[in-house]
């Protein structure tokens, strides 16, 4: 069994300041790491899909790496749109062989992760181009155990109006690559800082809430752009025998564990 965790979407800012003049995001990436850290059977891994950081300074990532360091587990990295060029050295360290601008492998416990880089310098949207396709397709090819493909823009429309305009260009070529296969469990996915759940073809999406900030919930076509402070997030994927299930995990002191039943009672009809 591999049980890999997923944060998403940090958004950290360097020197305390404030995301949107509101959000203190490293506080909150503490306390997700406290929670990571605290679960039992704890994860083998945690995957990072994007949005580390949220202006892409180099200051900004050893602010980050300051909480994820604190990670009992590995953490496995890839960009989103809030990343910059110094995304690659200052997460060097944890990459394995990572082609810059591309992609990387991993390998946790029975199960293949292939990290996808969607990023598109300068810009909030982002894209998979024919070098990603080609690399995916030889990723996926050589896959030699159950694949988890990890990337920052999620593949669908999401019904959240302003987060499709800044989608991925280039699905045609994403779904070229699965149908050449094998394809993937699921993709995994952040940017919408929301758990949702689709598909493409027959691949489950799965869009990681954030442990800070969520994106609003609101499915009119002219929604503006807001966020909410909603019960922050990560995810938790278990897989066993080429299958995938996950759990949304809340991130907070919440009452309990209080039992179903009384010490000594017994469920009526036995
Ligand atoms: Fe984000
Ligand atoms: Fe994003």
């Amino acid at each position: 069994m591999t049980l890999l965790a997923q944060l998403s979407d940090l958004h950290i800012r360097e020197g305390g300041a404030l995301a949107y003049g509101l959000v203190d995001t490293r506080a909150f990436l503490a306390r997700a790491v406290d929670h990571l850290n605290a679960l039992l059977p704890r994860p083998d891994a945690v995957v990072v899909s994007g949005d580390l950081v949220d202006l892409g300074t180099a200051s900004e990532y050893a602010m980050a790496r300051a909480e994820l360091d604190r990670l009992a587990m590995p953490w496995l990295p890839i960009p989103g749109n809030h990343d910059g060029d110094a995304f690659w050295d200052a997460c060097a360290d944890r990459m394995a062989a990572p082609v810059r601008g591309v992609g990387w492998v991993a390998r946790v416990a029975d199960t293949r992760i292939v990290l996808l880089d969607t990023r598109v310098p300068d810009a909030l949207g982002g894209a998979i181009d024919e070098t990603r396709a080609r690399w995916l397709s030889e990723r996926l090819s050589e896959s030699d155990a159950p694949a988890l493909l990890v990337m920052h823009h999620p593949p669908i429309p999401t019904g959240i109006g302003h987060m499709d305009a800044i989608g991925l260009d280039g699905v045609d070529r994403l779904e070229a690559a699965l149908a050449a296969g094998p394809a993937p469990m699921a993709i995994l996915c952040g940017h919408i800082h929301r758990m949702i759940v689709g598909r493409l073809g027959a691949t489950p999406v799965i869009v990681a809430p954030s442990p800070a900030h969520a994106v609003t919930l609101d499915l009119a076509p002219d929604a503006p752009s807001t966020f909410h402070l909603e019960p922050p997030g990560v995810l938790l994927h278990a897989v066993s025998g080429g299958r995938l299930v996950t759990h949304l995990s809340f991130v907070g002191a919440f009452d309990g564990p209080h039992p179903f039943f009384a010490e000594g009672t017994r469920l009526v009809g036995t």
